[in-house]
């Protein structure tokens, strides 16, 4: 299978004339461009090949939430992925439980979740075991659901491997580290949740230079980028490197 590359593009760029220029550079298939939500019509209307994605959304339906971006919302714009749970919101006071009602709402829509995960350094310092058990609790109560969904629903469910001390810092993870978590969260998700067939991503500082080394693994279905997604020349190596 192809795999798959993500580009998050955060708070970026400033305006919307950088926005409709980037995402023409990077509309390749099997790539989801995740652009802010003022950036999602503009960028929605000049994809060809790539999908779209949104960085977050809200767990109600149409209402009096201020500041909020709804599911039909999204849907309208034709976005296919939603990214939920990052580590920057979970930064910000997003709980598991926000985030497994926003996980619920979206599955149930038909869009397909990308649920970040990962520890922070404090936990991987203290070993591997530490960095397995935190993963494993956020899966098990961000995917609650996953039990009473049909196991036709997760194949619409994505789970990126993001340790947060990998974000933006330029220090990677060790692709056979990732892909052996890749491997556990598999696992996890068969064993505690019944969920089988859910893609696997991997993300924290890849670049042009660093994505062979996770893309050629089997474990591995495709990575999450950041900051290497808003350089069309390192995300076209990103993407050739999945190919
Ligand atoms: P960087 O690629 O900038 O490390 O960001 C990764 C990320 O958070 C993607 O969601």
């Amino acid at each position: 299978m192809q795999k798959l590359i993500v580009a998050n593009w955060k708070m970026n760029p400033a305006s919307l004339k950088e926005a409709v220029h980037l995402a023409k550079a990077c509309d390749k298939t099997e790539v989801v461009i995740a652009p802010p939500f003022v950036f999602l019509e503009a960028v929605s209307r000049v994809l060809k090949k790539a999908s779209l994605g949104a960085q977050d959304v809200f767990w109600n339906g149409d209402g009096p939430w201020t500041g909020e971006i709804s599911l039909r919302q999204l849907k309208g714009l034709r976005a296919k992925y939603v990214i939920i749970g990052h580590s920057e919101r979970r930064k910000l006071g997003e709980t598991d439980e926000v985030i497994a009602k926003k996980v619920t709402a979206a599955l149930k829509s038909g869009l397909t979740v990308m649920l970040c995960v990962g520890e922070n350094w404090d936990v991987r310092k203290e070993g591997k075991k530490a960095a397995y058990d935190f993963v494993r609790r956020q899966i098990v109560k961000d995917l609650a659901v996953l039990k009473k969904l049909k196991i036709g629903k997760f194949k619409k469910l994505i789970v990126a491997y993001e340790p947060v001390w990998a974000i933006g810092t330029g220090k990677n993870d060790d692709p056979a580290d990732a892909a052996l978590m890749a491997g556990f969260i598999k696992e996890t998700l068969a064993a505690d949740l019944a969920a089988i067939g859910s893609r696997v991503l991997y993300g924290g500082s890849v670049t042009g230079r660093n994505a062979r080394g996770f893309l050629t693994l089997p474990e591995v279905d495709g990575v999450l980028v950041g900051g290497a997604s808003l350089n069309p020349a390192e995300f076209k190596k990103i993407v050739a490197a999945g190919q």
